[in-house]
């Protein structure tokens, strides 16, 4: 199989395994659809697909990590509807369709994010893995999104949009953002495979992390200035008409792409000394690198 052959293998299967969740028939079903409407609209999976693999490179069971793939998944998608919200960005589109508060209203999709956060920590003490493991990932969840994590990133993102960040200010901001939810997909992965918070593979998958965290946002930027909505399925520009310091207009556009290809092997060293087959997550590096959407 190409690399790109089991990146699309990967996500059919997370595809899969997703559109089982919320289906229950129930008078609330209308807060349900809300959830599935943003959950399978269509994401590149990028978070399941980095647990999965890592658990592979643990040598774990993937299998028994998708439930805490899918958890990511939902909390990501949870963060997507409220940050497209009228009182946060106020987006029309997300992932090619309508947002959610613009089928479902604000009520609905407001509550659709709540309850796919609640959805996310329910799927990972779900997963068929030893009770301390399950607790060990939904603390790591918990940690990565918080008021110390993404939502953190949020609060500061907003209030960016009236003053000027540094590089400095922006890197942080992004790391809590966007970078620790990828952290902590990284790092479940691999202590679904049983190997400790403290392993040299934890260690390596948490560098991993944070390097290519930092360049995917890096990449969003650069993607905000030079995409269409049409590529992206969401609305780019912005950046720019908010006056907004990111990294484009902190480092200019070729100064994004030397950074993002210093991180990219940044993560691809990460790696290489603590698992046995690295390559996979070495190109998955390369590919968010490069990536068009
Ligand atoms: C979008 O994340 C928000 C950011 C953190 C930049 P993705 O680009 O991973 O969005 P989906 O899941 O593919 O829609
Ligand atoms: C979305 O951030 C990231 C989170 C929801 C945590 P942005 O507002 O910068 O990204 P897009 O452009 O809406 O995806
Ligand atoms: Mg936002
Ligand atoms: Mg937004």
């Amino acid at each position: 199989m190409t690399f790109l052959e089991e990146l699309e293998a990967c996500r059919r299967q997370v595809e899969g395994a997703l559109a089982d969740y919320f289906q229950a028939d129930v008078p609330q079903r209308y807060l349900l659809d809300a959830m599935r409407y943003s959950l399978l609209a269509g994401g590149k999976r990028i978070r399941a697909v980095l647990v999965l693999k890592f658990c592979e490179a643990a040598e774990g069971d993937a299998n028994v990590a998708m439930p805490v793939a899918c958890g990511v998944e939902m909390l990501h998608t949870y963060s997507l509807i409220h940050d497209d919200l009228p009182c946060m960005d106020n987006d029309d589109l997300r992932r090619g369709k309508p947002t959610n508060h613009k089928v479902y209203g604000e009520m609905t999709a407001t509550l659709a994010g709540d309850a796919l956060q609640a959805g996310a920590f329910e799927a990972v003490l779900s997963a068929d893995l030893p009770a301390e493991t399950r607790a060990e990932c939904a603390l790591t969840l918990a940690q990565a999104v918080g008021a110390l994590g993404m939502c953190g990133g949020q609060q500061l993102d907003k209030e960016g949009e009236s003053q000027a960040f540094s590089l400095d200010q922006v890197t942080y901001m992004n790391g809590l953002k966007t970078g620790r939810l990828l952290r902590a997909a990284c790092e479940m992965g691999v202590l679904a495979a049983g190997l400790p918070k403290d392993s040299p593979q934890a260690e390596a998958a948490r560098a991993y992390a944070d390097a290519i965290g930092l360049a995917f946002q890096i990449r969003d930027d650069m993607l905000n200035v030079t995409s269409t909505e049409q590529a992206m399925g969401k609305p780019v520009g912005n950046d720019a008409a908010l006056r907004k310091s990111t990294y484009v207009s902190l480092l200019g556009l070729e100064g994004c792409r030397e950074r993002v290809t210093r991180l990219t092997a940044q993560a691809q060293e990460a790696i290489a000394p603590a698992f046995a087959h690295p390559a996979f997550l070495q190109e998955l590096a390369g590919y968010l690198s490069e990536r068009q959407m």
